[in-house]
């Protein structure tokens, strides 16, 4: 088949929805994708090493907030989505989604060996006319400089015969307002014929297609979104240990700063950085920059900020200990929310758990209170979340907000809990000098 032939093939079987897609990596990014083509009419398979994903995705299960079950069950029992761990079926697919974790080594060094490993299993099988999407979240150059020459070295050239994109995942999880369907889709292939297959796939399930000239520019777009939430987020919480010094609100004067119509965007200071995204893209960018002898200082400096934040959040607890004549050796202090962001059971990276963590170190006792997020291990125990009213009437002596759940009652907490630290602003509408506010 000659190159236009693939393309010409390739396209057509988008537009008619006859194209097979496989989606390599089924959580929070690929779950909610695979339904989405699913629901579009595509026929969907996701690959996945962890055999309790697949199963659930083939009993209809949800185990991802953002997908519903009545959502993940209707495509499933109409035959559009299965789960399985059969890499080697990776053969019979037009279209490959590869959604893997790309996380961060000990050294803060990008971790590709999810990546590597999934495209390995692609290039074991691929195919003349296979267009290949990575989603993952990775440095500038991953696309043609790490995944072309793995599935060029089968023979085949780059979209030439077969056809390969970056396209940046910008879900958010939780968020009520944008999901997969109305988020724009940024898209950069490593030629025309490239950009112009991912374009038009994901235009069938997408409500807005942003193509941009490469891999790299594709690759910069969300390693610039994520670097200005983490840059902004350490600028504020700077501003936010600056106004303690200087006993200034800091939420009071965001509030008011907020009310400017044009040039300033809020954003709020809080326990430190958490999840998948923003604590560690940044370091895939500066990693990179420094391969090219150039020193990312703002990122380095918000990490450093950003990353200072639980200990600021023990030391606010040890005030206000202290001003009981209390100290956190011997205290039990209570946390409310262990996820790292409000209405999401998701722990990675949390800050909640750095500051269980100096806590326990400090000698405190610490217990938990999360409705998303049911046990945890900590060291050789396993933690149970204690319900609110429980944790309450046990009378610890801090209780702390490390997370601003919608579920919690928080005039309850506030009744009920002597000292309260509050690192999210969540008891604004109270006051009382046994609060104490990040
Ligand atoms: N979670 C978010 O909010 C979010 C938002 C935007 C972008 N991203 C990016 O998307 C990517 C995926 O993140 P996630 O949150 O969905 O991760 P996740 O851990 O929820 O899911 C990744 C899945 O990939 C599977 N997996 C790992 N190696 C595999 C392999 N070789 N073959 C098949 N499956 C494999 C894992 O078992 C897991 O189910 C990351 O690069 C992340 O930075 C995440």
């Amino acid at each position: 088949m000659t190159s236009n032939a693939n393309t010409e093939r390739l396209l057509d079987r988008i537009r008619t929805r006859q194209a097979r897609i496989g989606v390599i990596g089924l959580g929070y990014v690929g779950l909610p994708l695979a339904v989405e083509f699913a629901r579009q009419g595509f026929d969907v398979s996701g690959f996945d090493v962890d055999e309790f994903k697949t199963g659930e995705i083939n009993a209809g299960r949800s185990y991802i907030p953002d997908v519903s079950p009545a959502e993940l069950s209707e495509v499933v029992q109409a035959g559009r989505l299965r789960g399985t761990t059969q890499m080697a079926d990776l053969a019979g697919m037009d279209v490959i989604d590869i959604c893997v974790p790309t996380p961060l080594r000990k050294t803060k060094d990008p971790d590709l060996s999810y990546v590597v490993r999934a495209v390995e299993a692609v290039a074991a099988t691929l195919k003349k006319g296979q267009l290949v999407i990575l989603e993952s979240t990775t440095y500038p150059g991953t696309t043609d400089e790490v995944v072309q020459p793995m599935l060029e070295s089968r023979g085949f050239r780059a979209d030439v015969d077969f056809f390969l994109a970056f396209s940046p995942e910008r879900v958010d999880p939780g968020n009520q307002k944008f999901n997969t369907r109305n988020i724009p889709k940024v898209v950069g292939g490593v030629g025309s014929a490239s950009t112009e297959a991912a374009a038009l796939l994901y235009g069938s399930t997408v409500d807005t297609v942003v193509q941009v000239s490469s891999t790299r520019v594709a690759e910069m777009v969300k390693l610039l979104e994520n670097t200005f939430r983490a840059v902004n987020i350490g600028m504020v919480n700077e501003l936010a240990l600056m106004c303690h010094k200087m006993d200034i609100d800091v939420w009071e004067v965001i509030d008011a700063a907020k009310t400017k119509p044009f040039g300033f965007m809020p954003f709020y200071p809080g326990p430190g950085l958490g999840g998948h995204c923003i604590p560690i893209d940044p370091f895939y960018l500066s990693w990179k920059a420094r391969q090219s002898g150039f020193e990312c200082r703002f990122i380095e400096l918000a990490g450093h900020v950003n990353g200072a934040m639980p200990d600021y959040v023990v030391q606010l607890i040890s005030e206000a200990l202290n001003s009981v004549r209390k100290s956190v050796r011997g205290s039990r202090v209570h946390l409310f929310g262990m996820a790292y962001k409000p209405n999401v059971g998701d722990v990675r990276e949390s800050p909640a758990l750095d500051i269980l963590e100096l806590l326990t170190r400090h000698g405190a006792a610490v217990s938990y209170t999360d409705p998303y997020v049911a046990s945890l291990a900590h060291g050789a125990e396993t933690l149970r979340s204690v319900p609110a009213d429980q944790a309450l009437a046990e009378s610890a002596d801090c209780y702390v907000v490390c997370t601003n759940h919608d579920a919690f009652d928080y005039d309850a907490i506030v009744k009920g809990a002597g000292l309260i630290v509050d690192t999210r602003n969540a008891l604004k509408k109270h006051t009382s000098p046994s609060i104490f506010r990040l």
